[in-house]
């Protein structure tokens, strides 16, 4: 079974192909698609040898294995793309291929984006997070060290191949992780999902049939393809998939992009926005309970403790998010979201500070 979802875009409407086995079916799938084989193939350490070693050898394919990890999330790791492209003759009517999470196809879509001024691209996601957010919506971008996707492009793939089977050899760790952007789009569009997130934890990859993997990535896939249909460049509509993210891309940048996986910095900012949205009258005692519950139901993450509050927020001053009257949030209400809410930073300490006593 395969879902495929068409996601719409100014720059060309795209397909995702959500389900298992989508990778080794790579050249029939493009064959559909009236797409051509790409020319070069780029992953991380990790993911090269699980899955893009295989393919490149299969379709006779350049491959390049980028370090891993939010911290590679760079300038650097672009140039060393683009270059290699060019060493390898890659030109304007080609196209590549980014298997891996959300850190590779944020950046391999990015050097795509520049590369002689732009070409092809497909993305073949192969975390959960990469899955159901990075690789659909066209945001690509990298990470500057005063804050989290301050440089980037919004430059669609051509096709998005979400192999779920690829999910079986996640770390517990990544699956939790990628489960944060699920309840997120829960709140936004769909409590049912909410129920299905700590379930999927509690029963593991292996418990959990590829067929409600499938549905997981499928629904919340769906949700972000109807977003991005009716607001491709965060005017308005789309700004409401940074629920959670002021505060968890200011988590991230404040900890060097070494502490958290982005998901375990978002199940934080959710909860920080659930305080917020009940601080602001704008969600009851219960939703606040609900969204923090949630989030807490995702299990483990690194700690906040130790932080200094002040020092956290001092990145919410960069936040995308901020135009002539100060930083625009995202905040819960008990049955979505309402965007552009205005919070001072001394609150926004505040309520750090509240989340950091537990
Ligand atoms: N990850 C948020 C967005 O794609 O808009």
């Amino acid at each position: 079974m395969t879902a495929n979802l068409d996601v719409k875009s100014g720059r060309g409407d795209y397909r995702t192909i959500v389900g298992p086995g989508g990778l080794e079916r790579l050249g029939e799938i493009l064959n559909g698609e009236n797409l051509a084989l790409p020319r070069s193939i780029v992953t991380d350490t990790t993911v090269g040898p699980l899955h893009g070693r295989k393919l490149a050898a299969a379709l006779g394919l350049d491959l390049l294995e980028l370090p891993g990890g939010e911290t590679n999330k760079t300038w650097a790791t672009v140039e060393r793309t683009c270059r290699h492209w060019l060493g390898n003759g890659l030109d304007r009517g080609g196209s590549a291929l980014a298997i891996g999470g959300g850190i590779i196809t944020d950046t391999v879509g990015f050097a795509a984006a520049t590369y002689l001024r732009g070409i092809a691209w497909i993305a073949a996601p192969t975390t959960l997070l990469g899955m159901v957010d990075a690789a659909v919506g066209g945001k690509t971008g990298v990470n500057l060290p005063e804050g989290k996707n301050l440089v980037g492009a919004f430059w669609p793939p051509r096709l998005v191949i979400a192999d779920t089977n690829t999910l079986s050899t996640l770390p517990a760790r990544e699956l939790r992780a990628g489960l944060a952007e699920v309840v997120k789009a829960a709140w936004i569009n769909d409590r049912s999902l909410l129920d299905l997130a700590p379930e999927a934890i509690e029963m593991g990859y292996d418990s959990m049939s590829p067929q409600a993997w499938e549905a997981l990535v499928a629904r919340s896939v769906a949700i972000k393809a109807e977003v991005v249909a009716e607001d491709e460049r965060e005017a308005g509509r789309r700004k409401a998939l940074n629920l959670g993210h002021t505060m968890g891309h200011a988590l991230e940048a404040a900890t060097r992009y070494e502490r958290f996986l982005h998901g375990e910095a978002v199940a934080w900012g959710l909860e920080a926005a659930a305080i917020l949205g009940r601080r602001h009258g704008l969600l009851s005692a219960d939703g606040e309970k609900e969204l923090r519950t949630a989030s807490r139901k995702l299990g483990e993450r690194p700690g906040i403790a130790d932080l200094d509050a002040g020092a956290v927020c001092s990145y919410i001053a960069v936040d995308k998010k901020r135009d002539a009257d100060g930083i625009a949030w995202v905040l819960p209400t008990d049955d979505g979201v309402v965007l552009d809410q205005r919070v001072e930073t001394a609150e926004a300490v505040e309520v750090l500070r509240e989340l950091q006593k537990g």
